[in-house]
């Protein structure tokens, strides 16, 4: 088995893992929002004023920081005011991105600050700039964080709310060079600096406003939000997805695949370190001091649904692959902390690469969402740094690191190891040198599955779980690590 060394500095820590990278994202879309988060006080399926019970708790175990709402694309045909007010009088729409399915909206502003306090995670709202005008936005933002006497702070008192809801984030539109509007970049600079200006800071709130970024490696973008717009800005977002073929009509089964399948897709997902490098340097030269945060608010698999469902869902199922994608992607955003402050993988229930699904009343876990839980330790963390040359994984001729590493230390003093085999096959052996290890405690846990496609059903919903992970052994202060063929290990030292 190869062996890798590893020499852990915590004498030289690397920046703050901001635990907004662990945020989430819920849109409008297929059954992530109703039946999957919203089910109505009616429903049978326990719920707290119309939010499903077990989805909140799950998701609350997860310590959820921030969670952004109402989309993506949705974001940019939202008009807020259908969504407030007694629920029988809200206006029906169509969902005309996701499936044409009429849109209710019972779940609007008031069931989103709900939603965020049963599972304590900070809203992060998404404006329309696509469809919307400057007046509806000032005026969402009034009436979501106004304390005084005005036309919707009194409004929003009369719907049953009489303080403001406290709220950090706000996005001023979504994909706005596709979904949003199909802009160019030095027309949506300007757009974005005339709505933003009216997204106001009333009495102690004070809004993070998030500019719209760029489509994966539209450096171009960035380089003209950045030139036009930085001052007017906090954060600037990115999106990028994996998809295992690279090919949007096709692209490939969240289930069905072979080695080349699971190589493929973490090959791409890979991409988004120099998508990360590459935006980050275009900012870097507007902005040295990184004030301006790189918000990747939409990341994660992108598969073709699973057979049977509307294809404007985007339902797929999540398996050791994901945890693998997962684990990868959150270590690339601890490694450059100092300007990805925020991240939301798509989406939180029943869409993309999810944290959990439902069938009716019934929930699982994924894979996903375990990585997630098992990752809680880097919430706020510090970043360690780790020296190490990865062994190669090569296949058809194609290389890639086999490993990917992170570690961080939390407020308690412990340093969380975290470790990523990426290969289909071969395992490695980890020598790591820690100062200070000798007199330390471990404790370890591990997800990992003699298949690739290992995943969990409603009939089997532990078949991927984490275990506790004992792989490992201390001598004379050298740590020495067993780690399986496509695996992810989270190791407590201290
Ligand atoms: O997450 C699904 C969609 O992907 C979002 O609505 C959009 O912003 C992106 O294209």
């Amino acid at each position: 088995m190869t062996v890798v060394r590893m020499n852990i500095r915590p004498e030289t820590p690397a920046g703050k893992i901001d635990r907004a990278i662990y945020g989430h994202f819920a849109e409008h879309l297929g059954r992530c929002i109703y039946e999957g988060i919203w089910v109505g006080t009616d429903s049978p399926i326990p719920n707290t004023d119309g939010i499903r019970d077990d989805v909140a708790e799950a998701l609350r175990r997860l310590r959820i920081p921030v969670l952004r709402w109402p989309g993506g694309c949705f974001a940019d045909e939202y008009h807020w005011q259908d969504g407030i007010g007694p629920a029988e009088l809200r206006p029906r729409m169509i969902n005309t991105h996701w499936g044409g399915t009429v849109e209710n909206n019972h779940f609007g502003t008031h069931e989103f600050f709900r939603l965020c306090e049963l599972i304590g995670a900070e809203p992060y709202v998404n404006g329309n700039v696509g469809s919307g005008t400057v007046y509806e936005m000032q005026q969402w933002v009034e009436y979501m964080t106004f304390d005084g006497e005005s036309p919707m702070a009194d409004l929003r008192r009369e719907n049953g709310r009489p303080e403001p809801w406290k709220l950090r984030y706000f996005g001023v539109g979504n994909e706005n060079w596709g979904c949003g509007g199909n802009m160019r970049p030095d027309y949506y600079a300007d757009e974005y600096r005339r709505y933003a200006t009216y997204v106001r800071n009333y009495g102690g709130n004070r809004i993070y406003k998030i500019a719209c970024g760029a489509n994966a490696a539209d450096n171009n973008w960035t380089e003209v939000l950045m030139r036009e717009a930085a001052r007017f800005m906090d954060g600037l977002s990115l999106h990028y997805y994996t998809l295992p073929t690279g090919e949007w009509h096709e692209k490939g089964s969240s289930t069905e695949f072979d080695v080349s399948g699971w190589f493929n897709t973490l090959e791409r997902t890979l991409f988004m370190e120099e998508l990360l490098e590459k935006h980050s340097a275009i900012m870097d030269r507007y902005d040295p001091d990184r004030r301006v945060g790189l918000i990747v608010d939409e990341w994660g698999t992108w598969y073709d649904v699973e057979p049977g469902t509307n294809p404007g869902f985007l339902y797929q199922q999540n398996t050791l692959r994901d945890a693998l994608v997962a684990g990868v992607n959150l270590h690339l955003f601890h490694k450059h902390c100092r300007r990805v402050r925020m991240a939301n993988i798509a989406q939180t229930v029943n869409v993309l690469q999810a944290m959990v699904l439902t069938e009716g009343e019934r929930m699982l876990l994924t894979p996903t969402y375990h990585v997630f839980d098992m990752f809680q330790v880097h919430q706020d963390a510090e970043s360690i740094p780790v020296d190490y040359v990865s062994p190669d994984y090569t296949y058809e001729g194609r290389t890639i690191p086999q490993l990917s590493v992170s570690c961080s230390r939390g407020a308690d003093g412990i340093l969380n190891l975290s470790l990523c085999n990426l290969h289909h096959a071969e395992g490695a052996t980890i020598e790591a040198t820690v100062p200070g290890l000798a007199s330390a405690g471990i404790s370890g846990r591990i997800l990992t599955n003699r298949e690739l496609n290992a995943h969990n059903t409603f009939k089997e919903p532990e078949t991927v779980k984490p275990e506790p992970f004992e792989s490992y052994n201390l001598q004379d202060g050298s740590l020495s690590v067993q780690l399986p063929p496509a695996s992810v290990v989270v190791l407590r030292l201290g």
